[in-house]
């Protein structure tokens, strides 16, 4: 049997050379059956270093969106935390599987693709999450993603992204897709400030950036 990295890697190169980057997703999701092993990034719980990051209490005001929620576990999480959380992925699959893991759940799941945001949402949020969403698409697009991201900070409000990191001269091959220093100028470029930035480079383990920024 394939494993879920094979797969991933198979759907997302099959896709993108289709000229269709933000199609494999939904393929993904829905031929996963509900299992979260059929789905790599498919922790089950939140993220470890927004986890560790949400401790530092660096959060101030009551509204957050959780750009490319999956399955929900950092919007839980947000909640838990006090937040009035929007959840919101590409897939309706994805939230389909939301709304059957967390029934009860104060967030609201919602299907909505980044690149057609609701006009509503616009410069509403004071937390933006962004985890692992603008790694999963060729460069070129991404491009594109990051000022549609900056567009949901609240004035005053903040966005912390957290993505794999790679110097220029490394080689893009299939995802995900590191980022480089260069590409989250576009942040900046977006009329955010850049607050905090860490390159989480360890040996042996994968290179990621976590960086906060604020409007
Ligand atoms: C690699 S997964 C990361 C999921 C989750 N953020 C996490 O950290 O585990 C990327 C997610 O972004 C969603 N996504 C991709 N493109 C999107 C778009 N244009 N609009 C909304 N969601 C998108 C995918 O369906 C997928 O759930």
């Amino acid at each position: 049997m394939t494993d879920a990295y094979t797969r991933t890697v198979q759907l997302s190169t099959e896709f993108i050379e289709n000229g269709d980057p933000l199609g494999w997703f939904e393929a993904l999701y829905a031929t996963a059956n509900g299992d979260p092993n059929a789905v790599p990034w498919a922790r089950l719980t939140p993220n470890a270093l927004l986890l560790d990051w949400l401790d530092r209490d660096l959060i101030r005001g009551k509204t957050a969106i959780v750009i490319g929620c999956g399955l929900g576990d950092d919007a839980e999480e947000l909640a838990k935390r006090g937040l009035n959380v929007t959840g919101f992925d590409i897939s309706e699959s994805a939230i389909a599987w939301c709304d059957r893991r967390f029934p009860n759940s104060p967030v609201t799941y919602q299907v909505a693709d980044l690149f057609a945001l609701p006009e509503a949402w616009k410069g509403t949020f004071d937390f933006v999450l962004e985890s692992y969403t603008i790694q999963a698409m060729p460069p070129e697009l991404r491009a594109k993603a990051i000022p549609k991201i900056a567009e949901l900070v609240a004035s005053s409000g903040q966005l912390l992204v957290i993505c794999r990191g790679r110097e220029p001269e490394q080689d893009l091959t299939t995802v995900p897709f590191p980022l480089t220093k260069a590409e989250l100028i576009g942040f900046q470029q977006a009329g955010l400030s850049e607050m905090e930035f860490e390159d989480l480079a360890e040996p042996g383990t994968v290179r990621r950036f976590r960086v906060r920024y604020e409007k």
